[in-house]
């Protein structure tokens, strides 16, 4: 007996898409399953501007093959510069679906990102007023607090002082992975979400770092021990509105990852939806795999979920490339450490 699920067609609230030959290269591997994606605007240098916005959603449509659907939800990139105005017209034309914040220095790319949150004040008012959500990557980025205990200390020391500062703003905790992030999503209100990556839910700090360096499971946020691991995996599974699939598929070339200094990011579009069946299977939550990736992120944002269906097949193990090629060079797809039998159709 053939086991199959069909679901309406996902969405990726938190992607990586980068630009020229690599945005080439990794667009089919997220628009082959996914209708919608949040995508980030840490280019070199970053999307700040909508009328940046606007141009990066024209690369990104021109690079799309003409055999698929997808949409990009554009965000800007929020710094200590931005013009209230220009945020909230970008959101009046419908150029932009959310700003994202990057305290300065966190992750890839964040250098312009902010420094000091009484800057961003105005912008943040301005968003609450017209209901365009904020995007956080919650660490800080202070030197004294290790690394593992970064996101932890960010919900006490920004986060929670942020949104009690600006009430009404509606807020996604990009890519948790502690049980304190889980425990503080839980204890808001109505106006805080948080996406939860795919890879987050399979590794731990172990797996990048017991029997050698595990150069591609390093990302940002980083993964932390295994209790965390499953605690994310009990929100991920449990069916609350609250949390829902951002990858942050993150390509990086496999000469920077594999490198002295390798950059942070894992890249899972390829076989993202796979492993999600694996994971809701195996823990007894299949039927909730479809909230988490196709209704509790729309719900979110305000927006329709998908009126199209993919079917996820049950089979023998499936085969998927190690590498895909791009026009930048090889990027290795996250390996999952496991079989993986459901087959997106
Ligand atoms: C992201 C990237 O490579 O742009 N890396 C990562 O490890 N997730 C940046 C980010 O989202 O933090
Ligand atoms: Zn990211």
């Amino acid at each position: 007996m053939t086991e199959t699920l069909t679901i309406r067609r996902p969405d990726d609230w938190h992607l990586h898409l980068r630009d020229g030959a690599m945005l080439h290269g990794v667009l089919p591997e997220s628009a082959r399953h996914f209708a919608r994606a949040i995508i980030m605007p840490n280019l070199v240098p970053p999307v700040v501007t909508g009328a940046e916005a606007a141009a990066y959603r024209e690369r990104i449509l021109a690079a799309l093959p003409a055999d698929m659907a997808f949409t990009p939800l554009m965000t800007l990139y929020l710094t200590e510069e931005t013009d209230p105005d220009d945020v909230a017209r970008a959101h009046a034309d419908g150029i932009v679906t959310a700003v994202k914040l990057y305290p300065a220095g966190a992750t890839t790319n964040s250098a312009s990102g902010v420094r000091d949150f009484d800057k961003v004040r105005g912008v943040l008012e301005r968003m609450a007023e017209i209901g365009l959500p904020l995007c956080v990557h919650g660490e800080v980025t202070d030197p004294e607090v290790d690394i593992f205990d970064r996101e932890a200390v960010f919900i006490d020391r920004v986060f929670d002082p942020i949104r009690r500062a600006t009430p009404g703003l509606r807020v996604v905790m990009e890519h948790i992975t502690t049980a304190q992030g889980v425990d503080y999503v839980r204890s808001a209100d109505s106006d805080l979400g948080a996406t939860i990556t795919t890879h987050h839910l399979i590794i731990n700090r172990n797996d990048i770092l017991v029997g050698g360096i595990k150069p591609h499971y390093y990302c940002l946020p980083v993964a932390k021990r295994e209790e965390h691991r499953l605690a994310l995996r009990q929100a991920a599974t449990s069916g609350d509105v609250r949390f829902f699939l951002g990858t942050d598929s993150a390509p990086h070339v496999d000469a920077l990852k594999e490198h002295a200094c390798g950059c942070a990011g894992c890249f899972t579009a390829t076989n993202t939806m796979s492993i999600l069946a694996e994971v809701f299977e195996q823990d007894g939550a299949l039927d909730r795999l479809e909230g988490f990736t196709a209704l509790h992120g729309p719900a979110f944002y305000g927006l329709p979920p998908n009126e199209a269906r993919v079917t996820l097949t049950k089979g023998p193990p499936l085969t998927y490339p190690e590498k895909i090629e791009t026009g930048a060079g090889p990027v290795t797809v996250f390996d999952p450490m496991m079989p993986l039998h459901w087959r997106v159709d």
